[in-house]
């Protein structure tokens, strides 16, 4: 099938991404880039892009079928509008938007023009967080009670406009969104509660880091954590089910879980600690319990074009869909307002 012509709308570090990626699409062709700094358009000159001359010359590009947009938090909507009221698909980086409102005028835009939208949820396609989804999936060890994800890094908030209100910049945007998507698509999409707590450590305008628990609807439990002061990481996945534990440590391991056999144990070893024994805290042994590694499943990111592209082109279902959008960005809303007003949140 013929490939499908994409331009790209800002040419910065997740643009450039897109472009790279599209270059070495099997469904899509990269048209050119559009980005309103000289330098970046030189830039992808340099590397023989095509850079647009202006926004109105890439939307009265007829061959463009989608376009992508990757510029800062603050200014997708009227870029996003502005492409789907050209006609165009469009596919925008995560966070879709800011706001409630400004997102039920984008899908708004996408509806009366007859064109697709998505956001470029591109962490559905990560290998530790979907070794976790399958191992909850097989039932192997039961139902899941609670999931802990963590992202922690030591090297402080990026000092691009990422740290800046503004722009919507801070942590429960820039990384939040990825791992709230992922518990969500673990655990399904009714959520009941949000409880938040966020750093200002190094930047006292925006979250640097967070710490947000969510209740699910039906009882499970999730906490996603993620700092940029913390010189020790604290594993990426934590994972208590009704017959066993999974952790994965890091995103480059694979997930080890520990499976109980048996509940019950007859001669338990007490553990010696500072202020006497204690079995209830003794760890158990291969007799009651059985520990394996779960190979890394396969994935490929690519998989986000050729799905949206098959969508646009069949009118099947897209995989991150508007009311999934309006979830994600509704947790991130009912967490800053936690956050604000020290009380958890009801959805
Ligand atoms: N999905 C992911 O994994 C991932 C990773 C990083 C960033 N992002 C997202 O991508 C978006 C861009 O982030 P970044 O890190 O690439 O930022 P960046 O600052 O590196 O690049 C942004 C680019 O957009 C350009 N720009 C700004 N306004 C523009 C406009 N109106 N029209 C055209 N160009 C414009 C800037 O000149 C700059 O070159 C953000 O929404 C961010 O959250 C997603």
């Amino acid at each position: 099938m013929k490939k499908m012509k994409v331009a790209v709308v800002g040419y910065g570090g997740m643009g450039g991404w897109h472009a790279e990626h599209l270059l070495k699409s099997d469904v899509a062709e990269l048209a050119g880039i559009y980005d309103i700094k000289e330098e970046r358009s030189a830039l992808a000159q340099s590397r023989g892009i095509y850079a647009y001359p202006s926004y109105e010359a890439l939307l009265n590009d007829k061959e463009v079928e989608l376009i992508t947009v990757a510029i800062p938090n603050d200014v997708h909507e009227e870029v996003v509008v502005a492409a789907l009221e050209a006609g165009k698909n469009v596919i925008c980086e995560k966070p879709v938007t800011i706001s409630l409102e400004s997102l039920d005028r984008m899908i708004a835009a996408a509806e009366k023009n007859g064109v697709r939208f998505s956001t470029h949820q591109n962490r559905r396609w990560d290998v530790d967080y979907l070794a976790m989804k399958q191992i909850k999936e097989s039932g192997e060890i039961g139902k899941v009670i609670n999931i802990e994800s963590r992202i922690h890094g030591s090297r402080g908030i990026p000092s691009d406009w990422r740290g800046e209100k503004v722009h919507g910049g801070g942590m429960l945007y820039d990384w939040g969104i990825h791992l709230i998507d992922q518990v969500l698509m673990i655990f399904g999409w009714d959520v009941k509660r949000v409880n938040c707590i966020c750093d200002n450590i190094t930047n006292k305008e925006v979250d640097d880091g967070f710490r947000l628990d969510i209740t699910f609807v039906g009882g499970e439990r999730a906490t996603v954590e993620v700092g940029t002061y913390n010189f020790i990481a604290m594993p990426r996945f934590y994972m208590r089910a009704e017959k066993g534990t999974v952790l994965l440590s890091d995103w480059r391991e694979e997930a080890k879980v520990v499976k109980c056999k048996y509940w019950h144990e007859n001669d338990v070893l007490p553990v010696k600690t500072a202020a006497g024994l204690t079995k209830t805290m003794a760890p158990r042994d291969s007799v009651t319990t059985d520990t394996y590694t779960v190979a890394k499943p396969a994935s490929d990111v690519h998989d986000y074009y050729r799905h949206f592209i098959n969508a646009i082109r069949t009118g099947c279902e897209q995989d991150v869909t508007y009311d999934q959008m309006r979830t994600d960005l509704k947790v991130i809303l009912a967490a800053f307002q936690s956050a604000e007003t020290g009380m958890p949140v009801e959805l």
